[in-house]
């Protein structure tokens, strides 16, 4: 599946951290059930990968990915684990677009975009996009950059996304609103699906 393909698929990217392992085949069914079917579990807790192999090999529907991907050995190995993308917040040096899993790396600036531009990347993620300009920085890119298409994530909103989404160079959002610790810690799955079923509601146009 190209990273278009991923992108195009649910309007938000909900952006997980798991701290136990018990918890992500639920909240992933709860997230799909509402419509949100990419998920992208960071590698921030020690059983981030357990978590993507279960995710990936008992969801149906899903497409499981990881998140907070820092270097190239690391692409490959989430890619063993079941993983189908990967996403960074920044540029990983040396890492080219293609590779064995997708990956969505980060960018802040003009200089950051020139140069995933030329290790083939057309797809970014903007980060954090509330810091470095939002919605209004990803319409100064469209003209120059033409060619790039975002994902805009860090401290996107139930309130911004709309905003984001209405872009014509904005494939998707991501973001953590849609699966809250204290939701996941409690085990309310139904009020995950809630927010994944406003959040598919976004979607502009
Ligand atoms: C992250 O890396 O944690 C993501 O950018 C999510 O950011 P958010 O918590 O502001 O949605």
């Amino acid at each position: 599946m190209t990273i278009e393909a991923i992108m195009r698929r649910a309007p938000v990217i909900p952006v997980l951290i798991i701290e136990d392992v018990a918890h992500a085949v639920p909240l992933g069914r709860a997230l799909v059930a509402g419509g949100l079917s990419v998920l992208e579990v960071t590698l921030r807790t020690p059983v981030a990968a357990q978590c993507i192999e279960r995710m990936a090999g008992e969801i149906e529907g899903a497409v499981v990915g990881a998140g907070t991907v820092l270097d190239a050995a690391t692409r490959v190995a989430v890619a063993d684990m079941g993983g189908r993308f990967c996403v960074s917040p920044g540029l990983i040096a040396g890492e080219r677009a293609e590779g064995a899993i997708p990956l969505l790396p980060g960018v802040a600036t003009a200089t950051e975009l020139m140069a995933g531009l030329a290790a083939g990347y057309t797809h970014f993620k903007l980060f954090p996009a509330n810091v470095v300009g939002g919605a209004a920085a990803l319409k100064a890119f469209a003209s120059p950059f033409a060619q790039a298409r975002f994902c805009p994530t860090g401290g996107v909103s139930a309130e911004n996304a709309g905003d984001y989404l209405a872009l014509p160079n904005v494939l998707c959002v991501g973001g953590s609103w849609v699966a809250p610790a204290e939701a996941i810690r409690a085990g309310d799955w139904d009020r995950i699906t809630a927010l994944a079923r406003a959040a598919c509601a976004l979607r502009a146009g």
